[in-house]
């Protein structure tokens, strides 16, 4: 195999390397990490390929959407062995900036999408998604990708991108590519690291009350509220697990459910120790004409 990956720390060799390989009539894909690769990163990596010509992985750990009490300082750094990943995924750039080239006149400006933030995670950590925003801006206008790639697993996350990307005009298609699992259901997260073998046992009432509200809604056709309810119960039968919230929502808007609508999607987050860990799964409904 040759290595032919690139890794630049500047936002002006960043350009150049990019600009080359436009210039080169190449479409330009971009997949934002924090690091800490793992095969979910990979599958973003690996739909990038496919559609795009030029693959850059920015790898950035975002002081901006860590709240004063979360695990900024602890966030896993592995970069020699995210490099290998890249390198072997085929990965072509790898842009690992510092914290003062991204962000070096200090925190002034960010941008907000207002509402939508502000719910589910928005509502458990505040500023979080001002910060994520913020960052992914940046890194498009730094980047200049055509397509952006991104996890289904950060759901909300991915919609305000869209948003975003809409509301101010960014010239980057955005795509949203599936959650990807250990066989035994846990969604693959780089936080997944921090959990003792016992806590990742715990960890998986998360994927299991997903399929329980997807039960209760296809197949028993019972109402969100009903589905909400029997995931609760779930989630707080488990020792060791603190529920933050589950909920059946709205696919766009997020909005909390009391009726089935065609496009739903179940989302959960909780704590495993000191582990804070997400989950969701998108239902859709084929309701009757
Ligand atoms: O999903 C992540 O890893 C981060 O939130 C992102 C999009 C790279 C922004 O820092």
């Amino acid at each position: 195999m040759t290595d032919s990956l690139a890794t630049v720390q500047t936002i002006d060799d960043l350009r150049l390397a990019v600009r080359e390989a436009r210039l080169a009539g190449k479409k330009i894909g971009c997949v934002p990490t924090m690091g800490a690769l793992h095969d979910g990163h990979i599958s973003l990596v690996e739909a990038a390929r496919r559609e795009t010509d030029f693959v850059v992985v920015t790898i950035f750990v975002n002081p901006t959407q860590f709240g004063p009490n979360e695990d900024l300082a602890k966030y896993p750094r592995p970069l020699e062995a995210d490099l290998d990943k890249c390198r072997a995924a085929g990965v072509d750039l790898v842009f690992n900036p510092d914290v003062e080239s991204v962000y070096p006149s200090g925190d002034a400006t960010f941008v907000e999408v207002p509402g939508l933030s502000e719910v589910l995670e928005g509502a458990h950590r505040p500023g979080h998604f001002r910060g994520v925003t913020t960052i992914v801006l940046k890194l498009f206008n730094m980047v200049l990708p055509d397509v952006a790639f991104f996890g289904q697993k950060d759901y909300q996350q991915q919609l305000l991108i869209r948003h975003l990307v809409d509301d101010l005009n960014v010239a980057v298609e955005i795509r949203t590519c599936p959650t990807i699992r250990e066989p035994d259901g846990l969604a693959m997260s780089s936080r997944n690291a921090y959990l003792s073998p016992e806590e990742r046992q715990t960890a998986l009432a998360l994927s299991q009350a997903l399929k329980i509200a997807e039960q209760s809604l296809c197949d028993e056709r019972q109402s969100p509220v009903e589905a909400r309810v029997r995931m609760i119960e779930h989630l707080t039968s488990i020792p060791g697990l603190v529920l933050d919230y589950a909920t059946v929502a709205d696919a766009y808007s997020l909005k909390e459910l009391d009726e089935a609508s065609g496009e739903m999607v179940a989302l959960i987050a909780a704590r495993v120790g000191t582990t804070r860990l997400i989950d969701n799964l998108p239902i859709s409904l084929r309701l009757p004409v």
